[in-house]
C-alpha cells in the first residue's frame, strides 16, 4: 500500500468503546432485492458479503420498521419477528470478514409506496401529495395521528430489538433523505399544531426509544448511529440553523456517530448565515468532538477518500455508488492497486460490478447518476 493512504486504515474508537479497524463505512444502499414479503433473499447475501468485507462498519439498506413505512419494492423488513431468521443470515454474511454490521432502521412516512402498504395507506407529519421512488403519479399521505406517532416510536424500538436478536452490531436511525424522521424535522413537511410541531421532538423520541431498546435487549457494544440530511431544497425547509440545533441535541444523547447524507463531501450551505460555507467542516464545528462524524459523497478514488479524512476532517468516510461499482475498492487501496478501481458503470460487464440482478437493471436504466463507460 502507498503509505500516504495509511490514515484511512487507522483504528477509531466509538463513544461506546467499540474499536473500528479502519475509516471506511459501507453506506446504506437500497437494493430492491429482498423477497416481496421483506424477508432476506438468497441474492442479497453474496452481494452484501462482498461489500462488507473490508469496511469498518457495514450498514444494510433502509429497512422498514412497520408495514405502513415501506417505501421501496424489495425492501428488507425489520417489522416482524418472522423476519429474524433471514436477518440472522444477513448479519452473519455482513460480519463474516470482521466488519461491524448495522441495519438502517427506516420509515418512509409520506414517501411510503401506497401500492405496497396495507390498504394503500400512507402517513406523514402533515397531509401531502407527492411522487416517490419510481412513481409516475403522485400519491396522497394523510396526517399521522398522535396515537400512531406513539406507536411508530415503539416500532423503532421493537425493530432495534429484532436487529439485536438477529446478531447485528447495531442500528443506524434513518433521519435523512425526506423520509419520516426527516419529515418531522422539516418545516416543509411538518405543519402540525400539536406537541409534534416541535421539529426535534419526534427524532429525539425515536433516539430515546432505540437507546432504551439497546439497554434492554443488547449490550454496551451495540452501536446506535443517526443519519441526517443537513439541508433541503424545499422552502421553508431544513436549514443549517435547524441542523445545528439538531446536532447539538443529538450530541447530548447516547448515540455513537452522526452520519451526514450528501452527494458531495465538499457540498456548500445553500442559504442563511452559513451560506457558501462547506457543510461538513461546519457540522464538525457544531459537533465539536462530541461524536464521530461519517461523511459521504462522490468519493470515487483513494485520493477522494483521503481528502475526506485529512482535509474535510470527517472521522469516517462512507462509500455508496463506488462500492456498488467496485466491491474491491478498499482491497485495491490496501494492495497498492488504487489505479485499478472501477469508478464507472460498464453495461457490458455484469461480472465487473457483481450487483444483484435488480440493482444491475436500475444502474443499466440510468436510475442513479453514475459515470458510464458507454457515455
Ligand atoms: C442505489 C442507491 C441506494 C441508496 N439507498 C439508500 C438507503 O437505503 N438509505 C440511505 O440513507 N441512503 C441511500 N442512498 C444514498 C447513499 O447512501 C449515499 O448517501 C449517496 O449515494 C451518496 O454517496 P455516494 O456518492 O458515495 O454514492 C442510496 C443511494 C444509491 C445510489
Amino acid at each position: 500500500m502507498n503509505s500516504k493512504y495509511e490514515p484511512l486504515f487507522e483504528p477509531l474508537t466509538l463513544p461506546n468503546g467499540v474499536q473500528l479497524r479502519n475509516r471506511f463505512v459501507l453506506a446504506p444502499l437500497t437494493h430492491i432485492s429482498s423477497n416481496d414479503d421483506g424477508t432476506i433473499s438468497e441474492e442479497e447475501l453474496p452481494y452484501i458479503e462482498k461489500r462488507s468485507k473490508d469496511v469498518a462498519i457495514a450498514i444494510n439498506a433502509a429497512s422498514n420498521v412497520n408495514d405502513i413505512g415501506q417505501a421501496f419494492p424489495g425492501q428488507p423488513s425489520v417489522a416482524h419477528d418472522s423476519d429474524i431468521p433471514g436477518l440472522k443470515r444477513l448479519a452473519a454474511a455482513m460480519k463474516k470478514n470482521g466488519a461491524k454490521a448495522l441495519v438502517q432502521i427506516h420509515h418512509g412516512g409520506a414517501q411510503a409506496l401506497t401500492n405496497l402498504t396495507p390498504d394503500g395507506d400512507a402517513v406523514a407529519p402533515s397531509a401531502i401529495s407527492l411522487k416517490s421512488f419510481g412513481q409516475q403519479h403522485e400519491h396522497h399521505a394523510r396526517e399521522i395521528t398522535a396515537t400512531e406517532i406513539e406507536q411508530t416510536i415503539k416500532d423503532f424500538g421493537e425493530a432495534t430489538r429484532r436487529v439485536a436478536e438477529a446478531g447485528f452490531d447495531g442500528v443506524e436511525i434513518h433521519g435523512a433523505n425526506h423520509y419520516l424522521i426527516h419529515q418531522f424535522v422539516s418545516p416543509y413537511y411538518n405543519r402540525r399544531n400539536d406537541i409534534w410541531a416541535d421539529n426535534y421532538k419526534f427524532a429525539l423520541a425515536v433516539v430515546d426509544e432505540v437507546v432504551k431498546a439497546k439497554e434492554t435487549y443488547a449490550n454496551e457494544d451495540f452501536i446506535v448511529g443517526y443519519r441526517l440530511s443537513p439541508e433541503e431544497a424545499e422552502s421553508p425547509g431544513i436549514t443549517m440553523d435547524i441542523t445545528e440545533q439538531l446536532v447539538n441535541k443529538l450530541c447530548q444523547t447516547a448515540i455513537d456517530y452522526i452520519h451526514v447524507s450528501m452527494m458531495d463531501t465538499h457540498a456548500k450551505t445553500r442559504e442563511g448565515q452559513y451560506e457558501g460555507q462547506e457543510r461538513l467542516p461546519l457540522i464538525k464545528r457544531f459537533v465539536n468532538g462530541r461524536k464521530p462524524i461519517i461523511g459521504i459523497g462522490s468519493v470515487f478514488t483513494a485520493d477522494d477518500a483521503l481528502d475526506a479524512i485529512e482535509n474535510v476532517g470527517v472521522d469516517l468516510v462512507a462509500l455508496g455508488r463506488e462500492i456498488l461499482l467496485d466491491p474491491q475498492f478498499i482491497d485495491k487501496i490496501k494492495q497498492g492497486r488504487e489505479q485499478d478501481i472501477v469508478n464507472y458503470f460498464d453495461p457490458q460487464r455484469e461480472d465487473l460490478h457483481q450487483l444483484t440482478p435488480k440493482l444491475w437493471e436500475q444502474f443499466n436504466k440510468g436510475f442513479y447518476p453514475v459515470p458510464r463507460k458507454d457515455k
